[in-house]
């Protein structure tokens, strides 16, 4: 699909159809697509946490304001960002560090430079830690949509819930905050979707101070 007909066709879809599938080979695309994504120094501090299950999708529904697409999509997402992503020691840090050296990008030597780099980015405080983990796995959430609406399928993204207790009800430690959660199917052709939403312009998006 185009790229600008990609972003007009995106739609919060609040209806699925309940019929339809989403299959393991699509899922893998749509988040192997997503993870093209760009991230701070190419950390790509996201997991998700993939559901299906009935039992475990009514479970989030009830700590996420009852929305009913959580059961009603086949597949729900739990978006996680690692609060940690930067820190030495951290798994895909010290993956992330030897990738880069394989490909050419860094050489082993770099490797204090690197651990001094994004201490000093992220380090400082909980602030910039939130902070990263939220920008990074917001581009990698927004990638995902589009991924899906470009292999055909639909999309929600959520913050209605209680991060507590989605934490609690599936085992999410404090070192991971969950931007969003995201409903992913095909949109229920049998209900009316509302009319696009308004933008803001181009006045409207840029400023001076
Ligand atoms: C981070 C984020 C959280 C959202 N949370 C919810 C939500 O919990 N429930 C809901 O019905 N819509 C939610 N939305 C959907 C927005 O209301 C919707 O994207 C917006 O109105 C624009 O509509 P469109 O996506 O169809 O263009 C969320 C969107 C984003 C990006």
């Amino acid at each position: 699909m185009e790229f600008k007909e990609t972003m007009r066709q995106r739609r919060a879809v609040n209806f699925f159809d309940t019929t339809k599938d989403v299959t393991d080979a699509q899922l893998k695309e749509i988040i192997e697509t997503a993870a093209l994504a760009p991230s701070s120094s190419n950390l790509q501090p996201w997991k998700v946490i993939v559901l299906r299950d009935m039992d475990k999708k009514e479970t989030l529904k009830k700590v996420a304001m009852n929305q009913p697409k959580i059961t009603e999509a086949p597949v729900v997402l739990i978006v996680l960002g690692d609060r940690e992503g930067w820190k030495k020691g951290n798994a895909d840090f010290e993956k992330g560090f030897v990738n880069s050296v394989k490909a050419g990008h860094m050489k082993q030597e770099q490797y204090d430079q690197f651990v001094n780099s994004t201490n000093s980015l992220y380090g400082i405080s909980s602030e910039r830690q939130l902070a990263f983990a939220c920008k990074n796995a917001g581009f990698f959430a927004m990638s995902l949509m589009l991924a899906a609406k470009d292999a055909g399928l639909d999309s929600h993204p959520m913050d209605g819930f209680d991060i507590d207790g989605v934490r609690k009800a599936f085992n999410i430690s404090d070192q991971y905050w969950i931007p969003l959660l995201m409903a992913i199917g095909h949109f229920d052709k049998s209900k009316t979707l509302l009319p696009p939403k308004w933008r803001k312009n181009y006045d409207e998006i840029v400023v001076n101070f």
